[in-house]
């Protein structure tokens, strides 16, 4: 079989641009435009907000001309959410977007097939517990010119949630164009804590991307024109909040940063230089039970890291957070004391762990790679199931079920399910060859605990290359039709993506809400 080369699109190198000459970006918050009812839901009036996604250009850097990119509301990351645990919010998105992708579809990928609309967007919060109506389906996606409302109960604990693009077959392209946000949910108890608070919490919002040499957004493309689709996007330029190697200038003192790993493809490894102590206390679905000192912090894509710093011992120090590929940003650590009423609680909030005996089913589930000749990568399945195909997972609203994740291929898979959140039971490497020739399952390692800081709620589990990773998930919140999906975004958008439905016991789906 002949390979053609990838075409060669001349990017920009990130060493050339000077370090640590923007501020950190934050994104703003958005105000709600009133108050309005919730359909179906006659007295409860919730606040209303309306976001709309929409072409901007924005900087990325001093030395670059502005950066062509689509946002929700404005910038990239789009508007942060401000909300409170258990007050409900109706969000109206707004498809504004030009007619015109600037990023190369693949028009051979499930959902993206010539004659479907290039620019198509629907908007998903990611753990969120939210009916089904609201959650952002992938084939219900909508065109410029039109909108739809969602209702977001937060009927859950605070934590750090991010919304995104999720339009069937266009996924990765969407969100690389800037489609994503934040969504932070608080409550009194957390408040009660006394963490950093206010101007002392960051959220550090962690991508990567190609870029021009003029700038621009490039998204690299196969070797074959008829499917452009890649496996994997690593971009060469780390961005944080959207800037490429921002700065920001601290006092020596406590602070929370709220780090997300919005990047399509690559995983984070997190380091600050010795003697920077650092302390995860939450992870995607909220406070951990008590603070975990880290020293590198592993982030898959879509997972979250709740952080805090203390840089009282640093003052009149520059601090650089790095990861293993790339220079992040810089911390200025100004030298006057100054006086630090916040806590770092040894304890945090309770998570009890969920007995397995509680879980009523366990499905066992692979994760496929299928090849095109040695080494080409040609599409990604959950179970070996494309998703077209018949719902196969139908848990029970409010009961308990086991799901093991077997990952037949040698990468890492970050699975994430929609609606729930769950617990990492445990991951044990086997032999996946034997596996796939002859069908016999043989552990080569007795099974491993999660990491310490991934002992809380989560909603993105890391399902390692040839390891089986166990996670219990209670279905809670609401019946109805959802998916689970690797996210990294190149994956899920061919095929390794599946609906799932949740089923009321003794009946058939309907919406619960
Ligand atoms: Cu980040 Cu289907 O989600
Ligand atoms: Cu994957």
């Amino acid at each position: 079989m002949r390979r053609e080369a990838a075409p060669v699109i001349p990017t920009l190198d990130p060493n050339s641009l000077a370090r640590f000459v923007d501020p950190l970006p934050l994104p703003v918050v958005v105000r709600p435009q009133g108050e309005r009812a919730v359909p179906g839901k006659s007295g409860e009036r919730v606040p209303f907000y309306r976001v709309s996604m929409r072409a901007i250009a924005s900087k990325l850097h001093r030395d670059l001309p502005p950066t062509k990119l689509w946002s929700y509301g404005g910038s990239v990351p789009g508007v942060t959410f401000e909300t409170q645990s258990g007050k409900g919010l109706l969000v109206e998105w707004v498809n504004e977007l030009p007619t015109e992708h600037f990023l190369p579809i693949d028009h051979s990928l499930h959902g993206a097939e010539r004659g479907t609309p290039d620019v198509r967007g629907i908007v998903h919060l990611h753990g969120g517990k939210t009916p089904p109506d609201s959650d952002g389906y992938p084939e219900d996606w909508y065109v410029p010119g039109q909108s739809r409302t969602y209702y977001y109960p937060n009927q859950q604990d605070p934590a750090l949630l991010w919304y995104h693009d999720h339009a069937m077959g266009i996924n990765r392209l969407n969100v690389y164009a800037g489609l994503l946000g934040l969504h932070v949910i608080r409550d009194q108890a957390e408040q009660q804590l006394q963490l950093p608070g206010g101007k002392y919490e960051v959220p550090l919002v962690l991508f990567d991307r190609h870029l021009r040499p003029d700038g621009q957004l490039s998204y690299p493309v196969s070797a074959d024109s008829d499917h452009p689709w890649i496996s994997e996007m690593l971009g060469e330029v780390p961005l944080v909040n959207g800037k490429i190697f921002p700065y920001l200038e601290v006092e020596p003192r406590k602070y929370r940063f709220r780090v997300l790993n919005g990047a399509n493809g690559r995983f984070y490894r997190l380091s600050l230089p010795q003697g920077v102590e650092v302390h995860q206390i939450g992870t995607d679905q909220g406070l951990l039970p008590a603070p975990v000192a880290v020293t590198h912090l592993q982030l898959a894509p879509a997972e979250r890291a709740d952080l805090v710093i203390d840089f009282a011992p640093h003052r009149g120090t520059r601090i650089v957070l790095s990861d293993d590929a790339f220079t992040l940003m810089e911390f200025r650590v100004s030298a006057a004391p100054v006086s630090d009423p916040s806590a770092l609680p040894a304890t945090l909030r309770s998570v009890p762990r969920i007995a397995e005996s509680t879980a009523v089913q366990t499905r066992w589930l692979t994760l496929d790679e299928q090849l095109k000749g040695v080494a080409q990568s040609m599409r990604m399945l959950l179970n070996k199931t494309p998703w077209h195909m018949p719902i196969t997972e139908k848990p029970v609203l409010n009961t308990t079920e086991i799901w093991e994740l077997v990952n037949l291929t040698d990468d890492v898979h970050p699975i994430h399910l929609h609606l729930v959140r769950f617990q990492i039971l445990d991951r044990r490497r086997f032999d996946a060859f034997q596996y796939m020739s002859t069908g016999t399952l043989r552990y080569t390692e007795p099974a491993r605990l999660p990491d310490p800081n991934e002992m809380g709620w989560k909603d993105t589990a890391r399902v390692n290359g040839q390891t089986v990773t166990r996670i219990i998930v209670p279905f809670e919140g609401y019946a109805g039709r959802y998916v689970w999906h690797c996210h990294n975004l190149e994956h899920e958008d061919n095929e390794m993506m599946r609906p799932y439905e949740v089923l009321v016991a003794g009946g058939t789906a309907r919406n619960g809400a």
